[in-house]
């Protein structure tokens, strides 16, 4: 069986996304990227790239509030807004990561009449906090095992620094990288929460 380990990305697109896939293309290595709908849509081609290079995009909503205190209905509009978004760039995805990995039963229950699974993590970086190339690949070595999602923001450029050591550290350690729907697999389940494969 596959040592699978999913990489994923929030909050973009950005800036150094673009150099994020460049690094990801000499990898040849899939990633996910939770994608906030304003940014998709101030950066369609980055987006569309994504999706040729082979990438998963996910929805990480329009404007990235904390779903629990905007009340159902917002949360609706936060899911629908990016899903146009990004549809119009020539993504469908079922998967959703609520910012700051905040949820409750309301918006699962919001994501579930969607038909969208919600994904979290259970390797943090906290790369958004330490900005260092060093720490943030210590820390997905640290808490790389079988089926983890790690999160990672390709906001940052320490982190899109980082990356290419990461990759090759995983795979010497006998991971095979592969993206968040290749390791969840066909049976997501809307409304559900996951943390890892
Ligand atoms: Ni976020």
């Amino acid at each position: 069986m596959l040592r699978c380990i999913a990489l994923t990305f929030d909050d973009g697109p950005g800036p150094h996304t673009a150099e994020l896939l460049d690094d990801l293309r000499a990898q040849d290595v899939r990633a996910t990227f939770f994608v906030v709908g304003r940014n998709a849509a101030a950066h369609p081609d980055v987006v569309r790239r994504m999706v040729a290079d082979g990438h998963a995009v996910g929805n990480h909503t329009w404007s990235h509030p904390r779903l629990p205190d905007v009340g159902p209905a917002a949360v609706g509009t936060e899911l629908d807004r990016a899903t146009a978004v990004l549809a119009g760039l020539g993504v469908t995805t079922s998967l959703v990561r609520p910012p700051y990995g905040a949820t409750d039963a309301t918006v699962a229950a919001v994501a579930a009449d969607r038909g969208h699974a919600q994904v979290l993590w259970d390797v943090d970086t906290r790369d958004w906090w330490n900005r260092d190339v060093t720490i943030t690949t210590e820390r997905v070595l640290a808490g790389a095992h079988r089926g983890a999602i790690v999160l990672m923001h390709d906001i940052h450029p320490t982190t899109v620094q980082a990356v290419p050591g990461i990759v090759d550290a995983l795979q010497d350690a006998g991971y095979t990288l592969v993206t968040v729907p290749q390791l969840l697999g066909p049976d997501v389940v809307p409304g559900a929460t996951y943390v890892s494969g």
